[in-house]
């Protein structure tokens, strides 16, 4: 069952090639190559949809006229709506709000009859989630689910949906289903925005990348011995910051989350954007800071972060790119970069939350505690 795989959470890590390539099957035209280059004379080429989502069709011209797209989840689920946010907003130009599914149902949050809500859930039994699913209904808003169990019950009560096709995931821990729900809703955006002339470029860019990104991700879980050996360095620590900013601050999120709860260390994820509004208090030469630092948009921003955090003596571990040499000569061999490929900033995310799941699945065993089944957690909460 484990596939010579000591434990369930390492087997998914280690799988998630494999399962991206099948959220993408059926549904991404695989060819590297742009619409452009493989159009048939006489033929636009544009008339190829290069992303089709089946459970989507009969609705995609609702959700393009929503007002607000609300992406509703919980945990690990919530932090993958996080990490495509701006990729959504990007390409179809609808406003994106995101909601914890039980601060929503606290709150009562407003809903309206033109908005879509996306339900995104690995189980898609969590109760909250399915209590806001309810709620939305009620309020007459046209509800998606994006979910990895057929038949679940925000599969069946939603009006249409995504399934991630990941695949049983057993360790309590999310770690496939996060890749596979960035995936999923990446495609979902570009099938939003299949009829935006004006997006056709970037739509290309993205779909090029995602051809790719099985291959990058297999070459990122080789850096699995590197990761094995930074574990070593830091598991008798009581806790660790994990620094993002724009889509990287959901890598952050989750890969505190991670931590947290298999290997119980103390880690909170922080916006690199709101370091100057307190955290920085934290920083001095002992307490590890994980900083997540690749050539986005946000590059420059995360490089002076890192300068600001050197000179305060922090303790850093730094994510960057394999051909960011800037990177390289700010950090000075003082210290541990891990060095991750590049693809395209709305797919980043995929690849930089692989070296800090690896990351929390060796610390949780270097500690001596149970990777697959962490205390007081079930793999599905369905109570609220
Ligand atoms: C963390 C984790 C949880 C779940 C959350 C929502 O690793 O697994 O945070 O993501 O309980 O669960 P689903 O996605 O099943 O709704």
């Amino acid at each position: 069952m484990k596939g010579g795989y000591t434990h369930f959470m390492e087997k998914e890590i280690f799988e998630q090639a494999e399962t991206i390539a099948q959220t993408m099957q059926g549904r991404v035209k695989i060819t590297p190559l742009s619409p452009m280059k493989y159009a048939v004379p006489g033929i636009d080429p544009y008339l190829m949809p290069r992303v089709r989502m089946g459970g989507l069709v009969d609705h995609v011209s609702t959700i393009r006229r929503s007002r607000r797209l609300m992406f509703i989840a919980c945990g690990t689920s919530y932090h993958a709506a996080m990490a495509c946010r701006q990729t959504v907003e990007e390409l179809t130009e609808i406003p994106v709000v995101l909601e914890l599914a039980s601060d929503l149902l606290d709150r009562r949050c407003p809903i309206f009859r033109d908005d879509t809500c996306v339900f995104v859930s690995q189980s898609g039994e969590t109760a909250d989630t399915f209590r806001a699913l309810e709620y939305a209904k009620a309020c007459g808003a046209l509800c998606v689910g994006v979910t990895n169990t057929v038949g679940s019950a925000i599969a069946r009560n939603t009006h249409c949906g995504i399934h991630i096709n990941a695949g049983a995931e057993i360790g309590v821990a999310s770690t496939k289903a996060y890749t596979s729900q960035i995936v999923a809703i990446t495609m979902m955006s570009l099938v939003l925005s299949e009829d935006a002339i004006s997006k056709r470029q970037r739509r290309d860019e993205i779909i090029d990348s995602l051809c790719n990104l099985p291959d990058l991700v297999r070459r990122t879980l080789k850096l699995n011995d590197q990761i094995k050996q930074l574990a070593a360095d830091l598991k008798d620590e009581q806790s660790c910051l994990m620094f993002g900013r724009g889509r990287n601050y959901a890598t952050a999120m989750e890969a505190a989350l991670k931590v947290k709860e298999v290997s119980y260390m103390h880690s909170e994820g922080i916006n690199a954007g709101e370091m100057k509004h307190g955290p920085l208090a934290l920083v001095d030469d002992k307490l590890p800071i994980v900083v997540v630092s690749t050539m986005d948009t946000m590059h420059s921003k995360m490089a002076g972060v890192i300068q600001q955090l050197m000179a305060r003596n922090g303790r850093l571990i730094v994510i960057a790119n394999e051909e960011d040499d800037e990177m390289v000569d700010i950090v000075n061999g003082k210290y541990p970069i891990v060095q991750v490929p590049r693809v395209d900033d709305a797919l980043q995310p995929v690849v930089n939350i692989i070296p800090l799941q690896l990351l929390s699945y060796h610390l949780t065993c270097l500690r001596g505690y149970n990777v697959d089944q962490p205390r007081n957690l079930a793999k599905s909460v369905t109570v609220t």
